[in-house]
């Protein structure tokens, strides 16, 4: 057997649970969440949302958090934050997350679930924090100073998740180390006080990692991504100005021919056909055809949930709305796990 913590260990699980959702959807509570700095693009759309909204529709409880205060673990302002929430909840409900069967919330909104810190700190040492590696990466790539915030933040996650006793959280790769420390956060206050909580699985996303069009990871600061938000024009554009390179003949080499190959793959998700597939299709017509394929995939694709999204903003008080409606249930989640929790510790009075 593997040791428990290590990548292959995890993928087993995973896989064994991505097996066993369709026939047993009840056994499964998910959690997943966002940090509102921004538009949601198709990175996230590929890697995380549609399997969001595939569980929420195979009736497992889906929970779905846009984590406002972890976007203060790493930079300094909260700019705009408010207009990034609004439209994160219109991002949500127009690929199709349902707020009758998903709870759509916000941290700040839920301070049971914060509270739960307290005794999860005391159960990690300090060394546990200082090698996880996704924050070291983290940490790197913000060019900020390291935060009491940032250094606990996969604590602050393990609160998200087991304040509803998540059990299967949606990940890419580099989250497996919070979800690692999560799970022994669960064990060890399970065993020092009560059994309270599940140990969660992550569940690797089904979808390969959709790069930025320059073949980086795709991030906003980078302008590498297209987002779900974008008009017909906006995407047309920024594919126009994607970094290709001189050779006619199209392949996919995503190593060697970084631009051609990530245009291909976000081809390849949106069509579902395979980036070799539609490399040969395309041969020798060049970059333009290419970019004129992967725009028009991009743009159908798109299209309903863009129009969607364009009516939901027309009603902000109906965002709102939903919003109050998630935050109210996740309190009233919270503070029914805080109590266990609290009663597990002996605080009775
Ligand atoms: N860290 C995630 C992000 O950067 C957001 C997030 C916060 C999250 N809490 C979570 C994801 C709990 C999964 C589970 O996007």
């Amino acid at each position: 057997m593997p040791n428990e913590g290590s990548y292959a260990a995890q993928l087993e699980l995973s896989d064994r649970i991505h097996a066993d959702l369709p026939a047993h959807p009840e056994k499964y509570c998910m959690l997943s969440g966002d940090r509102p700095t921004g538009r949601l693009h198709l990175g996230h759309y590929f890697g995380t949302l549609i399997d969001r909204v595939r569980m929420q529709d195979m009736g497992v409880r889906t929970n779905v958090l846009i984590a406002d205060y972890q976007v203060i673990t790493d930079r300094d302002t909260t700019e705009h934050i408010a207009d990034n929430v609004k439209n994160m909840v219109a991002d949500y409900l127009a690929i199709g997350l349902d707020p009758k069967k998903t709870m759509i919330y916000a941290h700040s909104a839920v301070p049971a679930c914060n509270q739960l810190m307290l005794p999860f700190l005391s159960l990690v040492s300090e060394a546990e924090l200082q090698r996880n590696p996704t924050v070291k990466a983290e940490l790197e790539a913000s060019g900020h100073e390291l935060t009491g915030l940032l250094l606990t933040y996969p604590v602050h996650q393990a609160c998200d998740i087991l304040f509803c006793k998540g059990n299967i959280v949606p990940v890419g790769r580099d989250q497996l180390p919070h979800i690692e420390l999560t799970r022994t956060i669960a064990r060890r206050f399970n065993k020092r006080f009560a059994p309270v909580f599940p140990e969660p699985a992550g569940l690797l996303t089904s979808t390969p990692l959709l790069p930025g069009l320059d073949g980086n990871k795709m991030s906003k600061s980078r302008g590498n991504s297209i987002e779900i938000s974008m008009t017909a024009d906006e995407t047309a554009k920024r594919i126009r100005k994607s970094q290709t390179d001189g050779e006619r003949l199209i392949t996919f080499d995503p190593e060697g021919r970084p631009g051609v190959s990530a245009l291909l793959t976000t081809a390849s998700v949106c069509t579902g056909r395979s980036e070799v597939e539609i490399a040969e299709e395309i041969g020798d017509a060049g970059a333009g055809a290419l970019k004129a394929y992967v725009t028009e995939s991009v743009n159908d694709y798109f299209a309903p949930i863009r129009a969607r999204r364009e009516e939901l903003l027309k009603d902000e008080s109906y965002l709102l709305d939903v919003l109050a409606e998630g935050n109210a249930r996740a309190n009233e989640i919270a503070e029914k796990t805080l109590d266990e929790v609290r009663r597990a510790m002996g605080m009775v009075y």
